[in-house]
């Protein structure tokens, strides 16, 4: 059962949290997809209120749930772009381009690694290897991977996700969200 809490979860957010819950013995099971929802919930972040937020609602002590949240990179500590541009510098996609991309990615946003630009669209980080090596450089941006990126056409890239609603933060804690409830639960008691 999904405790009451102050916080900023929707009606339908913890509609789907008490959904995933009820399928576990103990709420504290429920910690990963809870700080996916979180995540969405929150602006595709998790900043320290929603720590306690989800600590609050799953009965379980918030430095677990940081502790959890932090080990992880796929969970945002820190607010990131509206489009959060993560560049594979691997070994495939480190010997194909990946650092003439990040170079390329620079210039056209203005920033550098680990930076946002100043209107909140992008942000620019490496990321291991995205398991896609036969498309390098890959980079991945929300719920999207895009193969065969190179300096010469990473400038097309920003033109499309420029204003697009695709592609963020909170779009692939949705799809990620949204494919635990119902049908992860659902292939399982059918499986
Ligand atoms: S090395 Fe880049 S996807 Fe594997």
């Amino acid at each position: 059962m999904v405790a009451a809490s102050a916080g900023r979860f929707s009606e339908a957010g913890l509609a789907q949290l008490t959904e995933i819950v009820s399928h576990y013995p103990d709420p504290g099971g429920a910690i990963l997809p809870a700080l996916w929802l979180a995540q969405r919930e929150y602006g595709g972040w998790l900043p320290a209120e929603a720590i306690v937020e989800v600590a609050a609602r799953l009965g379980r002590p918030a430095s677990e749930i940081q502790g959890v949240a932090s080990f992880y990179t796929m969970y945002n500590m820190q607010q990131r772009g509206r489009h959060h541009i993560e560049v594979c510098t691997c070994l495939t996609c480190g010997c194909l381009g990946a650092y003439e991309v990040i170079d390329e990615l620079e210039r056209i946003l203005g920033i550098h690694l680990g930076q946002a630009t100043a209107d909140g669209e992008f942000s620019l980080t490496e990321a291991e290897c995205l398991n896609y090596c036969e498309a390098a450089t890959v980079v991945q941006v929300g719920e999207r991977y895009f193969g065969g990126v190179n300096a010469e056409n990473a400038a097309d890239l920003i033109a499309r996700l420029r204003g697009s609603e695709e592609c963020t933060p909170v779009s692939l804690s949705n799809a990620i969200v949204e494919a635990i409830v119902p049908g992860y639960f659902a292939s399982s008691a059918h499986g």
